[in-house]
């Protein structure tokens, strides 16, 4: 989901200074804000992108989280507050450093290290035993105008009907690039709704590799970012988007997307046509988070996924 990055600035440098950090200094920039390291083992997030709609939810979230203790760190919001109209929120520094700090994956191995295979099932595994709680159960998907769970008793029925509310939104960009489209979301959403229900589980949404943390060994240290698609929600949901959304942009995006599928298939034992359906599922209902009329990148590989799913009879046509 990667797209622009923030900027740093003297002006909150300057700001961080005057409240006590005269340390502070750059660390990193992602799509929603900019990232200083304070002291204290302190980082502090500046949201000029978009921020979380309701912090006090986010916080119970990242508090339902901490409480299964995970053989990595999620997110503490430890204060908030608004400076010049721009939300900062002050947090805990979470250790190791991510794979590639490119948000764009531009990694030209043809073959995915075994380090990154390897943690990203690590990760995988442990989010599927933190349960989903009400907090989870209230956030709503970036885009949409409800929560995801709202009137809906079932994770696939939920996503069902955001698959139909975001087709509503600028479906017509869409269906420009894909053929067929109108069709493939009726598919999507009967075979979402025909979907057996499974028990739920935390939903992170946005396993790309900024938003994973590792050591020097490779091992998971973090888990960060949690809010864009995040959820409670069937496992293999969160297996299919990291599969996704992995390796988006780089020369051999697609084998490494099937290479993942193929991995969490075999190692969690989801169906294959269940993860491709959410995949399809994400697709339908992101694709236009980054601009309403189809020219970013991401618009692009949405619609560049549900044309392969369609050409090859899997998910869409179920
Ligand atoms: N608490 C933290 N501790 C250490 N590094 C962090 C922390 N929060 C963010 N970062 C670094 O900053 C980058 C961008 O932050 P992130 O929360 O992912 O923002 P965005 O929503 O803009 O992607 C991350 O990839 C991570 O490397
Ligand atoms: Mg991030």
């Amino acid at each position: 989901m990667v797209e622009y990055r923030q900027r740093h600035t003297d002006e909150w440098l300057a700001h961080f200074a005057r409240r006590g950090h005269r340390s502070a200094r750059p660390l990193a920039a992602g799509v929603e804000g900019a990232v200083y390291r304070l002291d204290q083992g302190l980082v502090a997030k500046v949201w000029s992108g978009r921020p979380p709609a309701d912090l006090d939810l986010s916080r119970r979230v990242y508090a339902d989280i901490a409480r299964h203790p995970l053989s990595f760190a999620t997110p503490e919001i430890l204060d908030t507050e608004v400076h010049d109209g721009v939300l900062v929120t002050y947090e805990r520094e979470l250790t190791g450093a991510p794979f590639r700090a490119e948000p764009v994956t531009t990694s030209a191995e043809r073959d995915l290290p075994a380090a990154e295979t390897t943690a990203l099932l690590t990760v995988l595994r442990a989010l599927a035993t933190v349960p989903g709680t009400d907090a989870m159960r209230a956030l709503t998907v970036q885009g949409d105008d409800r929560p995801l769970w709202r009137g809906h008793t079932r994770f696939p029925d939920a996503l069902a009907a955001l698959v139909r509310r975001a087709a509503r939104r600028h479906g017509d960009v869409l269906a420009a690039h894909v053929p067929g489209l109108s069709a493939a979301v009726d598919r999507v959403v009967a075979s979402l709704t025909a979907l057996p229900d499974a028990p739920v589980t935390v939903i992170h949404g946005d396993l790309v590799p900024p938003n994973l943390h590792v050591d020097d060994t490779g091992r998971p240290t973090a888990v960060l970012d949690f809010g864009f698609f995040t959820t409670a929600g069937d496992p293999a949901f969160d297996a299919a988007v990291t599969a996704a959304v992995w390796d988006m942009y780089g020369p051999h995006a697609e084998s490494h997307t099937s290479t993942l599928t193929g991995l969490f298939a075999d190692e969690f034992g989801y169906p294959a046509e269940t993860l491709a359906l959410y995949q399809a599922g994400y697709a339908l209902t992101t694709y236009d988070l980054f601009s309403p009329d189809g020219s970013d990148g991401h618009f692009h590989w949405c619609a560049g996924l549900l044309r392969r799913m369609a050409s090859l009879g899997n998910g869409v046509s179920a």
